[in-house]
């Protein structure tokens, strides 16, 4: 998959508290004097991708450091790669009914179609380990892409998705109804969005944090992580820098992957966010 960037818009306009200006203007003005410098002359932008890509780009940093604080708080046995991938439809999905971390919800056809092709698409890429969250609908998805390899599945508690006590279950138009303020924070202000006591966006991010240390503690360079929604937000946020305030930031759609490099010191730089080619298309991605 290195080389290939999709960038959220958003993301990128959005300056990050801990870049400063100096940095962020140093890729750019790069990738601007370098694709002056090239000779090369690119397909135009309704053309096909050729098959074997043949022309010059630059990117791909991997000798950062302190691009984010580190995730492990101590060195790490090699620089590892990340990919985080969300769960294929579900039929809670279908419904538009809120999930959190029940367990009542599986697959749909659809889902295991989408689950199949992200099997596909990732056949190409080694991996050490696959790490997925116990529900069932991530369950599902993790079994089918990694079904053929030998290694065994681990499950891990600190993948499972938000609580969200009371609202799980409910169809979002009502729970709209019924839970008229609370619902409001927790599409609104989402740090502040207090449930029976507990601030579930701010508990996440505290699971997304223990997450990554157990996935980067852990041995191998290469790790597919099957997961949810919103805990893969907290992850990605967690991972750039972003507090729980940042939830809504980023989305990741059914069957989507978003990719992390780390350095020795768990440091993170994101690779790819939302990656869906592949739900379109026969898109494989490289080794
Ligand atoms: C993620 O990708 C899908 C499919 O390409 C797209 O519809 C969706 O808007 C993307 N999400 C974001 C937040 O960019």
């Amino acid at each position: 998959m290195a080389g290939i960037v999709f960038l959220n818009t958003t993301l990128l306009c959005s300056p990050l508290p801990c870049l400063t200006s100096s940095q962020l203007h140093l890729p750019l003005t790069r990738r601007i004097h370098c694709s002056t410098s090239t000779s090369t002359s690119y397909p135009a932008a309704t053309d096909k991708l050729p098959n074997s890509i043949d022309f010059s780009v630059t990117g791909g940093a991997y000798d950062f450091t302190k691009a984010t604080t580190s995730l492990t708080n101590e060195l790490i046995t090699s620089s590892k790669k990340v990919t985080l991938l969300r769960h294929g439809l579900s039929t809670w999905n279908a419904e538009s009914r809120i999930q959190g971390s029940s367990d009542l919800s599986v697959l749909t056809e659809a889902g295991v179609e989408q689950a199949e092709r992200c099997k596909k698409a990732l056949e190409n890429i080694h991996f050490d380990q696959c790490l997925a969250s116990p529900i069932s609908r991530a369950k599902q998805t993790a079994e089918i892409i990694w079904q053929g390899r030998e290694k065994p599945l681990v499950y891990i508690d600190s993948l499972k998705e938000i609580s969200l006590y009371h609202l799980e279950g409910l169809k979002n138009v009502d729970a709209k109804q019924i839970y008229k303020e609370e619902y409001r924070i927790w599409r609104e202000d989402p740090a502040n969005f207090v449930m029976n006591g507990r601030y579930p966006v701010q508990d996440l991010w505290i699971a997304a944090r223990d997450c990554w240390k157990e996935i980067l503690l852990s041995p191998g360079e290469n790790f597919l992580v099957v997961t949810h929604k919103s805990i893969l937000r907290a992850l990605t946020c967690t991972a750039l820098g972003l507090g729980p305030e940042r939830f809504r930031s980023l989305d990741v759609n059914n069957g989507g992957i978003c990719v992390f490099n780390f350095n020795t010191r768990g440091e993170a730089m994101l690779e790819a966010l939302n990656l869906t080619a592949h739900m379109y298309s026969d898109h494989v991605y490289p080794a």
